[in-house]
């Protein structure tokens, strides 16, 4: 009996095994109805999951997924010759925690080898890195899935499908859709729906035609492809290649799977049987049972009745409590806007315990979105003004579809009498500050650490410059603006919150925001911000994370108590002693080539003279050892930072700032416990 069962299970295995994956060596058609005991090469975040889902990327941060079809396949009948015809068909589905927002996005991709550990996230699909990207010698054809816009790589919206050859920049791209049989309309198709969808991609050797068709599930083919070009691919692809997925995710938790998947090489793709195909998570079959409805639906039905009474009566009670500020103008930014009842759970109520930190613009509150479950820092600013609160809003809302790793997601916002509330991932580990000046017990971080941070930090900067539609000024940079995720990222918080406070508290007059020792001579005398005033800052930076000192110290030792850590570093390197101003809690375990760049960078960036400054993009050369700094002389150098200050009527006035400001008001966005 139990031989016999046994038995049983294992025939019935073999037959699904079977069934699931037919495929065949060299270059025959195969078929994945589903992914369970198929022999695929995995890396990366790429799984099979137990139902049979190839999952290439698990949302969980950023990453990247790769997933081959083991065996090479031969694209020319003969070495020399023309890449024949192939047809590719598959079902994906991409699911995100937010209903239209995804990161990143995924590919199908024919390529000459399954490694592909090299290659970047951000906007580069896995496929390519910044110094592969464009070259011939990549031998790559993709299709990708994109839902994202990365207007550094012109891609056209945040939904489009795009033929890629050798490079992320699409050699065609459209918008995700199909067009009807029937009258040749075009439907949109949105590819984080969480649905599954099915594409094809076709390939003709005689007219060397490639054609990429998507339709929902449910559909058959429509007759005209989505997307399709000419490409002779017989001078891009090698004589065997590999055909296979990759994925990547960033900031916002994006799944990507594939469900099915057939290949033929001078035929048709096999069809995949859709009624097979394993299920999606969160779709499995509903139950019915009749019998349960029948007992528990009248009783059911009386509650419900009640459940509504009472609602409504805790709904007149509640409305004042939860009383939001909303105005006709605020329709259009729609998903960004939260409803300050899911601030108030999410918070449990705004409750002691759940504050992160206190500072100049108000509190930070630690929370957990009821709907999704998603971590977040909420931070109250009070704000009575109503000037310039839509440029600002609009500004915000526009933030908050900067996407990069480096910096902490703003998800939005919500606007009630005299406050203003926003919405922030949360940083599980804090901001950078803590671990410098050692508060809260962190442990002090290692020179690799720091350096990762810095690199962090000025790729982020460098993207709100240079990378994104706009200009994007932080206006305050500075460690405790620096926030740690749970692997130690380094992301930039609180942009345009500076700006913020010049529209709210006085309109009338150009306020200097900033940090004190963060501001740049010609910020504080003309209060106006430019990319090179975050240079400077971010100069300012670099030191404080090799020295781990603040850029003000109270002193008894300079006339006016204050020693400036510019002026410190400089003077260090007047005596000769660089290496000393590097911090000593590192041991000297550091590589002295690095904290030296470091250094020199820091003060070439803080240069009292905007225009000796690099931009953010030479920084980064530097940093990356792409580009040697030019030579600098400590004397060519030498400032003062101080002296350059104005005095009359403006320290006092910098200083109520930085009193308020440097305390941890934008430290609180994670924060410890
Ligand atoms: C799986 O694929 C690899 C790579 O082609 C191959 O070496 C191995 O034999 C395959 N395993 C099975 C069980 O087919
Ligand atoms: C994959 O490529 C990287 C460099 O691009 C190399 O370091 C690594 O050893 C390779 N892995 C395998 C398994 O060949
Ligand atoms: C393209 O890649 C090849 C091989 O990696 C390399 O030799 C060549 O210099 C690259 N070309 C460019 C323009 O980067
Ligand atoms: C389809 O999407 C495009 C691009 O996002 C948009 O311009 C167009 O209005 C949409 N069409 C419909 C019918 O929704
Ligand atoms: C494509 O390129 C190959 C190799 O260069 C060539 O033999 C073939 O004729 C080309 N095909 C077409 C349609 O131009
Ligand atoms: C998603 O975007 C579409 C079109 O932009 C919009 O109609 C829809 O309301 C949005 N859904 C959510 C939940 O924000
Ligand atoms: C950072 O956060 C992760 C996850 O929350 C935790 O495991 C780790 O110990 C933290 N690291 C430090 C240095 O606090």
């Amino acid at each position: 009996m139990k031989r016999s069962a046994s038995l049983q299970l294992l025939l019935s295995s073999l037959f699904l095994g079977l069934n699931l994956a037919t495929t065949s060596d060299g270059d025959g058609p195969f078929t994945y109805t589903g992914f369970a005991g198929a022999n695929l090469s995995l890396d990366g975040m790429a799984t099979v999951t137990p139902s049979g889902l190839l999952r290439l990327t698990d949302g969980n941060g950023q990453d990247k997924g790769h997933a081959f079809h083991p065996d090479p396949l031969r694209f020319r009948k003969a070495p020399g010759g023309a890449v024949q015809s192939f047809s590719v068909s598959f079902v994906f589905a991409i699911l995100s925690i937010y209903p239209n927002l995804s990161s990143q996005g995924m590919a199908f991709l024919v390529c000459p080898t399954k490694n592909l550990s090299a290659t970047g996230t951000r906007g580069l699909l896995g496929i390519f890195n910044r110094q592969s990207n464009g070259n011939a010698s990549n031998h790559i054809f993709a299709v990708e899935l994109d839902t994202i816009q990365n207007s550094e790589f012109q891609d056209i919206n945040d939904n489009h499908i795009g033929i890629d050859v050798n490079s992320i920049l699409s050699a065609e791209s459209y918008y995700t859709g199909y067009y009807e049989d029937s009258q040749g309309d075009f439907r949109n198709i949105t590819l984080n729906s969480h649905e599954a969808m099915k594409v094809w991609v076709d390939y003709d050797e005689e007219t060397t035609k490639i054609s990429v068709t998507i339709a929902p599930l449910k559909m058959s083919k429509p007759i005209r492809p989505l997307l399709s070009t000419t490409y002779n691919l017989s001078i891009v692809l090698t004589d065997e290649a590999y055909v296979g997925f990759s994925s990547t995710t960033g900031n916002i938790d994006s799944q990507h799977y594939v469900l099915g998947w057939s290949f033929g090489m001078n035929q048709p793709a096999p069809a995949i049987d859709v009624t097979k195909l394993p299920k999606l998570p969160g779709e499995g079959p509903k139950k019915h049972s009749s019998m349960l409805m029948e007992t528990f639906l009248p009783i059911a039905t009386g509650i419900f009745v009640l459940a509504i009474g009472v609602a409504i009566l805790q709904f007149m009670r509640r409305r004042s409590r939860f009383a939001e500020l909303r105005e006709d103008w605020e329709i259009e930014f729609g998903p960004h806007r939260f409803s300050y009842k899911d601030l108030f759970r999410a918070t449990q109520g705004f409750k002691d315990k759940y504050l992160l930190g206190v500072g100049g613009f108000g509190r930070v509150y630690r929370g957990v979105l009821p709907s999704s479950k998603l971590e977040v820092a909420v931070k109250r600013v009070s704000h009575d003004s109503r000037q310039g609160m839509k440029e600002f809003i609009a500004e915000v809302v526009s933030i908050g579809r900067l996407r990069h790793r480096n910096l902490v997601p703003l998800l939005g916002y919500c606007r009630r009498r005299g406050e203003l509330l926003l919405v922030y991932e949360y940083m599980s580990n804090g901001s950078l500050d803590k671990y410098l000046y050692e508060q809260d017990g962190k442990p002090s971080l290692n020179w690799v650490h720091r350096f990762h941070i810095i690199k962090g930090i000025a790729s982020g900067v460098l993207y709100l410059h240079e990378e994104w539609d706009q200009v994007v000024i932080h206006r305050d940079i500075k460690a405790s603006n620096v926030l740690l995720d749970a692997e130690m990222n380094a992301r930039l918080g609180d942009f345009g919150l500076a700006k913020l406070y010049d529209h709210g508290i006085d309109p009338q007059t150009t306020h200097v925001v900033g940090t004190m020792g963060y501001l740049a001579p010609e910020l504080a005398r003309t209060g106006r911000a430019s990319p090179l005033t975050d240079v400077f800052a971010f100069g300012v930076f670099l030191l404080e994370v090799t020295c781990g000192r603040r850029p003000v110290e109270q002193t008894k030792q300079v006339d006016n108590g204050v020693s400036m850590l510019v002026d410190w570093v400089l003077e260090q390197w007047h005596k000769g002693l660089l290496a000393r101003a590097v911090d000593p809690r590192l041991q000297d375990e550091f590589d002295t080539h690095q904290t030296s760049l470091v250094l020199k960078l820091g003060l070439l960036c803080s240069h009292p003279v905007p225009d000796a400054r690099p931009s953010m993009r030479q920084v980064m050369q530097y940093l990356d050892g792409d580009m040697k700094l030019p030579e600098l002389m400590p004397e060519s150098l030498s400032f003062g930072i101080q002296a350059l200050l104005p005095s009359e009527g403006f320290d006092s006035h910098i200083m109520s700032h930085a009193s308020t400001l440097s305390d941890g008001a934008f430290t609180g966005i994670s924060g410890g416990r």
